[in-house]
């Protein structure tokens, strides 16, 4: 299984593996990882999935769609490597993805 990494806002921070085909989101809260609330249940409505992607993954990951871009407008202090949890679908090609979430999920 993919190993992905979720790092909080303290820097704390939680390596564990991921089934395919479960999203970031479902792996964090399946494993009671602090910080994503995951508000709605993965409908891309809430935003408290919200995480900062590892810049050297951040190209790797399936592109946003629209719905989701228009969420992490209303995210707390996006920037340009955020994405949300629920809308990246785990596959082979994310092993050793890393994570941060946002101060605000703390
Ligand atoms: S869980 Fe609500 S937007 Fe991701």
């Amino acid at each position: 299984m993919p190993k992905i990494t979720y790092i909080e806002h303290n820097g704390k921070s939680h390596a564990v593996d991921v089934a395919y085909g479960l999203s970031v989101m479902e792996g964090a809260v399946q494993n009671n990882i602090p910080g994503i609330d995951a508000d709605c249940g993965g409908s891309c409505a809430c935003a408290t999935c919200h995480v900062y992607v590892d810049e050297d993954w951040f190209n790797k990951l399936q592109k946003k769609e629209d719905a989701e871009e228009d969420m992490l407008d209303m995210a707390h202090e996006p920037n340009k490597f955020s994405r949300l949890a629920c809308q990246i679908t785990v596959d082979d090609g994310l092993d050793g993805l890393v994570v941060k979430m946002p101060s605000k999920q703390g």
